[in-house]
């Protein structure tokens, strides 16, 4: 299949253009790099642009015959989002919309998604399933859930397919080393355990110690970025096959507190990561762990890494990688 894949040149999104090329497709990569690295895109076709240029999207559409379309592009800072809706609702949902219609001109049926966990807002079961309700507590989280919704009208009136992944915390590398996660700022809690590893920050915070939790910090589920990725290729294959849209959870099932997290950080970097506890932060549940049982059991995904040592130490062996002090020559 011929992919157009958005956001291809992020974290997630370059973990999907190496899963799609290992199952033998061809993808484009559109990004503006305004997050995006140009390296990530792996010498891969890269079109470098704004989703919400309708031209380029006509240009883009008529040079390319795409079978579908994997949708990474989107803003996704939470705090941001409560301080510039605008921003969030532009980006993550105006500019989907024309894409989406400029597959429609082109006749392009199949899409996949990124959603995420942020759509369910608090959580009230868990681990949580798909028919848990879907109540946002910030702008990121309902620009979400708004493309959800268009997506479902879309397949209705114009018979698009879709997948909606709802992910929990991506997290790791590609075992090679040679991608991974590199936002500006960075706010995931492993990337920042392994900047204080490596010295770039004094120290990493725990914001919250007395949450009801076995050791009083916040349990998140992070599955691996390339059991993210092949999820991708399922769920496009899936698509492909005939099945009908819906969507999926994908996590580890599995919660890790930050104390964890922390821990075996320390353990595979084999570094002192020096510790300060801090106050709770406003709109951070206790536990978030999703059930990914349906992507399992429909679109047949294994996760092969879901150790969360695994997950830290591929994630370790980008960050030094890309990250550390260069010696310096003479
Ligand atoms: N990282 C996570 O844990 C997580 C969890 C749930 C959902 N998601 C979703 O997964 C997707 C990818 O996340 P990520 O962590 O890889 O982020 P990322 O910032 O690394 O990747 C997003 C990419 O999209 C590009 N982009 C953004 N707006 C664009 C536009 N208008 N036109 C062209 N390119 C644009 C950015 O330059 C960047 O390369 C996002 O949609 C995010 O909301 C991520």
């Amino acid at each position: 299949m011929k992919v157009l894949v958005t956001g291809g040149a992020g974290y997630i999104g370059s973990h999907a253009v190496r899963a799609l090329k290992k199952a033998g497709d061809e993808v484009v990569i559109l990004d503006n790099l305004v997050y995006g690295h140009k390296e990530l895109a792996q010498g891969e076709p890269l079109v470098v642009g704004d989703l919400q240029d309708d031209a380029l999207l006509r240009k883009i559409f008529a040079e390319h015959r795409f079978d579908a379309v994997m949708h990474f592009a989107a803003y996704a800072y939470v705090g941001e989002s409560v301080e510039n809706p605008a921003k969030y609702y532009r980006n993550n949902v105006a500019a989907t919309l024309s894409l989406l219609d400029a597959m429609r001109e082109a006749k392009v049926n199949l899409f996949v998604f990124s959603s995420t966990c942020a759509t369910y807002g608090e959580p009230k079961e868990i681990p949580i399933p798909e028919t848990h309700p879907q109540q946002p507590i910030n702008p990121y989280g309902a620009s979400k859930l708004m493309v959800e919704r268009i997506l479902q009208d879309y397949d209705r009136a114009y018979g698009l397919k879709y997948v909606s992944l709802r992910y929990f915390n991506a997290a790791g590398a590609d075992e090679a080393g040679d991608i991974g996660e590199d936002h500006n700022p960075e706010t995931h809690l492993i990337p920042l355990t392994l900047d204080a590893a490596l010295g770039r920050r004094s120290h990493i915070t725990i914001y919250g110690t007395d949450y009801d939790t076995p050791d009083g910090t916040c349990v998140r589920d992070y599955i691996h970025v390339s059991d993210l990725a092949q999820a991708h290729v399922l769920g496009l294959n899936y698509l492909a096959n005939g099945g009908k849209s819906d969507v999926f959870n994908l996590g580890n099932g599995n919660g890790f507190s930050v104390r964890e997290v922390i821990e075996t950080a320390k353990k595979v970097t084999g570094k002192n990561i020096p510790v300060a506890e801090g106050a709770r932060r406003a709109g951070d549940p206790a536990r978030l762990i999703g059930s990914a049982e349906k992507a399992k059991a429909i679109l047949g995904w294994k996760p092969k890494f879901a150790q969360l040592e695994t997950i830290v130490s591929t994630a370790w062996k980008w960050h030094q990688r890309r990250f550390a002090p260069k010696p310096q020559t003479a």
